[in-house]
């Protein structure tokens, strides 16, 4: 889906002013401002209630612009952004002056990522500049991967939303420090670790640690409002049962080995066998159980591969422990 000429240019006026606009990207819908004008990338902060030290990702409009934003651009970073670019890829490099350390939450390092979606290129195209942008959720709950899930969700604080129909990904980028003589997997995402080995041409370790220690910040991410439990796949049936009977209204992610098999439970999501149409509707499986009303979720781990890896470390965030509120 494409936006029309002149929303596009209405957009790019009002990150020109200052404001915020949410517009879609191959991956999830961000939360864009212009990345040099350290007010309006403050207001991105405010608007998702997420802690100023929390680095956000620098948007451009092509591989070509990556010299003005970053000192330096080591080879195994050109090697990349050459295969993935536009792509669900962000590279982690040291920042120019170019970028304001409010959008980098103090780091010396800056991410950046130049985006698949036609409506997203456009619109970097019409403002010129790069245009910071976090997933445009509350800090913390399920990215958005529709514009309704945006206005839903952030409603008045965002001055305009681009449309551009929902997101051929539906997880995030993977993020690959390459700052380091080794780079090294920071989020796994749309560009699956092995598409980055076959270019890189050596395994590629997946940080163990949170990419960025935040001081404070709760391991549950990417969560709905109903509690997440995962189980083993054949367990699923059995533990919504349970839920169930103990008073849950319990939502259920149907693994596809399961198809058919009648659940107890509220809600149940029939997962699709294929990975990728599995990580296009996950954010969106999330919040319709939330809209149904659940208040316990059970979920499987998909194999931890291709763009399973993602979809796992999604749930497995999901699924961590919540601010005791
Ligand atoms: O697909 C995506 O990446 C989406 C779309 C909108 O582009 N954006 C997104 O942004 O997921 P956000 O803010 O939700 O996640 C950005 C991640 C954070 O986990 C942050 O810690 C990491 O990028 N990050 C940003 N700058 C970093 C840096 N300098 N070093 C390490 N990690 C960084
Ligand atoms: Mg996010």
């Amino acid at each position: 889906m494409t936006a029309r000429t002149s929303d596009i240019d209405k957009a790019a006026g009002v990150l020109r002013g200052g404001g915020l606009v949410a517009f879609p990207t191959e991956t999830v819908y961000g939360l864009g401002a212009n990345a040099e004008d350290p007010a309006a990338v403050a207001r991105i902060f405010q608007a998702k209630g997420r802690p100023p030290s929390h680095p956000l990702i620098v948007h451009i409009g092509g591989a070509g612009l990556l010299g003005d934003w970053v000192q330096e651009v080591p080879a195994t970073a050109r090697l990349l952004a050459q295969h993935f670019w536009p792509g669900p890829l962000t590279l982690v490099l040291r920042r120019s002056h170019r970028v304001p350390l409010e959008a980098t939450g103090g780091l010396e390092t800056v991410a950046v990522r130049v985006p698949e979606h036609p409506v997203a290129l456009a619109l970097l195209a019409a403002f010129g500049g790069g245009v910071t942008a976090p997933s445009a959720n509350r800090f913390g709950s399920v990215s958005p991967t529709t514009a309704d899930h945006v206005r839903a969700e952030l409603g008045d604080a965002v001055d305009f939303v681009l449309d551009g129909g929902s997101c051929e990904v539906g997880v995030e980028s993977t993020i690959v420090d390459v700052t380091g003589e080794i780079p090294s997997l920071l989020r796994p995402g749309g560009v699956t670790r092995e598409d980055l080995e076959a270019v890189l041409g050596r395994p590629i370790a997946l940080d163990a640690a949170s990419p960025v220690r935040v001081p404070g910040q709760h391991p549950s991410h990417y969560a709905p409002r109903a509690r997440v439990v995962l189980v083993e796949p054949e367990k699923v049936a059995a533990e919504a049962e349970r839920a169930q009977d103990a008073g849950h209204t319990v939502g259920v992610f149907l693994p596809p080995a399961l198809a058919g098999t009648p659940v107890k439970a509220h809600a149940v999501v029939a997962l699709p066998a294929s990975m990728a149409a599995y990580a296009r509707g996950l954010y969106g499986f999330l919040r319709e159980l939330d809209q149904q009303g659940c208040d316990l979720i059970v979920a499987s781990l998909p194999a931890e591969e291709e763009l399973g890896l993602a979809i796992a470390n999604r749930l497995r965030r999901a699924a961590g422990p919540r601010p005791s509120a």
